[in-house]
Order: structure tokens, then sequence, then C-alpha cells
């Protein structure tokens, strides 16, 4: 396990970058590394009341300053704001991380046809519509050089039964990025993607393994280094990606899962089972069948 910071002092010294969901979760432990490499950063999300909470707490634990602005990413007029209520108070931005979310488990049948919006409207829509406002103000503006980074997961390639609104949005999340990382060079505007494998937050654990599926499904017996992400650890991966330490960086998806989704990729995966004391009968097995 390894949480040390990871980047030198002042990595990220007076960058502006936006955290939508900036005030839970994933978001908060990216938001704190940020303000601690010497970064400015916004919050967003829905509940004002959290976010000011957030704010308070990672002023005083970081020295950094914070701003909190409300916003549903799903609504363009509410995430222009947010780039006005940054220019206003910072005059710049440097960094966009598109980490707000909506996601739960469920059999796809069961869905509305508004549950399914609901997800790709919080993720794919709420993603495009920070890309495209954020993007539309450094083109005219002329900025040389800024991040975006979007929040994924591994299902983005592979898909996943039972959160398939997540996985359709997060796919397209993953496509933008690809897509502006070549179209958006020209203007320095720089696009990756981190898809992070299990890291325990309340958001997504309370909705995605609810009561005791917990310790029904282990994510750590999932993980191949046998156990789940710490905060620190993408944290680091993030400033990394923002830093003009990853200035050659682009269009690229960044997996830090412990190598969780290959093990259920690989055909003979399987094999892990097997104890070690067999596979000489195994060998011999095999190798008899040359006579
Ligand atoms: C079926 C459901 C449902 C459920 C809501 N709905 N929950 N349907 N099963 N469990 C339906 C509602 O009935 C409604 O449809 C529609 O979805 C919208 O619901 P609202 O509650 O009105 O939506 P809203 O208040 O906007 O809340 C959005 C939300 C909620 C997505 C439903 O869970 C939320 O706020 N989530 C934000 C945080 C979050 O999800 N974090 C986890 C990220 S983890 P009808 O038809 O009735 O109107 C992640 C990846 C993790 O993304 C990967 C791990 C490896
Ligand atoms: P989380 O705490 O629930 O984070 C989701 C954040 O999004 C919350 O701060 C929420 O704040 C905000 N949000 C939701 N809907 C919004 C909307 N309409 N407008 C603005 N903000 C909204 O869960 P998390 O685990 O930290 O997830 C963070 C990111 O990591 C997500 O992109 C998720 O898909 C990804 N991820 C997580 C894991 C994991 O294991 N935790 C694994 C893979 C990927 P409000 O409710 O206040 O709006």
């Amino acid at each position: 396990m390894y949480t040390k910071p990871m980047l030198k002092e002042g990595s990220l010294k007076d960058q502006v970058i936006v955290v939508t969901g900036g005030g839970s979760g994933l978001g908060k432990a990216m938001t704190t590394y940020f303000l601690e490499l010497g970064a400015h950063v916004v919050i967003t999300s829905r509940n004002m009341e959290r976010l000011e909470k957030a704010k308070l707490e990672l002023e005083e634990k970081t020295g950094g300053t914070v701003l909190a602005v409300q916003c549903d990413v799903r609504n363009y007029t509410e995430v222009e704001a947010v780039l006005q209520a940054t220019l206003d108070k910072f005059g710049k931005v440097d960094g966009l991380l598109n980490n707000a979310a909506g996601n739960f488990i469920s059999p796809t049948e069961r869905l509305s046809a508004n549950a399914f919006d609901t997800v790709i409207d919080i993720v794919l829509k709420g993603s495009k519509n920070c890309t495209l406002a954020f993007g539309k103000h450094w083109i005219n503006i002329k900025q040389p050089k800024s991040t975006i980074l979007n929040i994924v997961t591994t299902y983005a390639w592979t898909g996943s039964a039972y959160v398939v609104p997540s996985a359709t949005a997060k796919a397209g999340v993953l496509a933008m990025t690809r897509s502006l990382a070549v179209e958006w060079a020209k203007y320095g505007i720089r696009s990756n993607a981190i898809a992070p494998g299990p890291f325990p937050t309340e958001g997504a654990w309370d909705r995605l393994l609810p009561g005791n599926l917990k310790d029904k499904f282990d994510m750590k017996k999932k993980v191949p280094v046998g156990r789940v992400g710490e905060h620190q650890e993408l944290a680091n991966l993030a400033a990394y990606l923002m830093s003009d330490f990853s200035a050659y960086i682009n269009g690229e998806v960044i997996t830090i899962d412990g190598g969780e989704w290959l093990k259920g990729a690989g055909e003979f995966n399987m094999l892990e089972d097997i104890p070690k004391e067999m596979w000489d009968m195994l060998e011999m097995m095999i190798r008899s069948k040359k006579k």
C-alpha cells in the first residue's frame, strides 16, 4: 500500500482547477491534493451545504483557496455560471476535472426511461456540458494551454451488466476524451481520462453494494493485488495528469485498478485457483499427450 504524495511541492502552483463533484469522495480527495500542490480549486455539485462544509475543511487542512459553486452539470446555463464565477474569482481557469457522476445497480429491464436518462445526463451530458463550455472559453481567449481530465471506469470499454446506463455513458465520455485530444490539441487543450477500479467511497459503495452486498461481494477478491485503492494513489495520478509533467500525454486513459479488469478478462485466469502443488501433476499430464 502506498499513500505518500507523489509530486514535488508547488507542482500545481497558481493553477486554477474546476472539479465537478469536488465536495465528496474521490473528487474531494483529488481536490485536497491539488490544493496541497498549490492550486486554487473550484468545487461544484448540487448540494451547496456539503460543498460549503468541504470548502471550510479543505481550506483549513491545506491552507489553499477553494471556491464552492452550486451546479447541476446537466444544466448548461449552470455550467456556464461556474465558468464565470471561476473567472470572476481567479481571473483564469487552467484545468477541468469531470468527476461528477450518478450510478446505481439495477437489472436494466427494471429501469424507467427517465432512470436511464438520469445517469446518462449526469455522466455523459454533464461531462459534455463542462467540456464544451470550458473548451469554447479556452479557444476564444486563445489560452496557450489547458487540461481536461475525465474520470471514467474500466467498464467504459468492457461494458458491465447491472450498471448499463453508467457503462453506456462512460463509454461516451471516453470517446469524447480521445476525439478531442486530437481535435483540440491545436488549441493547447489536452484531454485525458483515468479509469479507477474499486476505491471505497460512500457515494459509490452505498449505491453499488447496498446493505450486506458489501460482505457478499468483497471487492478485494476481484483485484489481483489483493486490495482496494487508496484515495491518495488516485490523487497522485490525477495531479500528474493535470500538471505540466504530463504535457506529452494526450488522449490517454490510464487504468488504476490493481489489475482488476484484466483478471475478469483473461480466458484462463480461473487457473489462479489451482494450488501450486498440483502443477507438477498437470505438467506431467500435458507432456504425456506427446506420446
Ligand atoms: C431504479 C431508480 C433508482 C433505483 C432512482 N431511480 N434510483 N430506478 N432503481 N435504485 C429512478 C427514479 O425512480 C427516477 O425515475 C429516476 O431514476 C431519477 O431519479 P431521481 O432520484 O429523481 O434522480 P436524481 O435526484 O437526479 O438522482 C440521481 C441518482 C442518484 C443517479 C438517481 O443516485 C444520485 O444522486 N447519484 C449521485 C452520486 C452517485 O451516484 N455516485 C456514485 C458514482 S459511482 P422515474 O421514472 O421514477 O422518474 C460510479 C462508478 C463506480 O459512477 C464504479 C465502481 C467500480
Ligand atoms: P460520489 O462521492 O458519489 O461522487 C459523485 C459526485 O458527483 C458527488 O459529489 C455528487 O455531488 C456529484 N454529482 C452527482 N450528480 C451531479 C449533478 N447532476 N451535478 C453536479 N454534480 C453531481 O462517488 P465517487 O466514488 O467519489 O465517484 C467519483 C467519480 O469516480 C465518478 O465519476 C465515478 O464514476 C468514478 N469512479 C468511482 C469508483 C469508485 O470505486 N469509487 C470507481 C470507478 C469510477 P451532489 O450529490 O452534491 O451533486
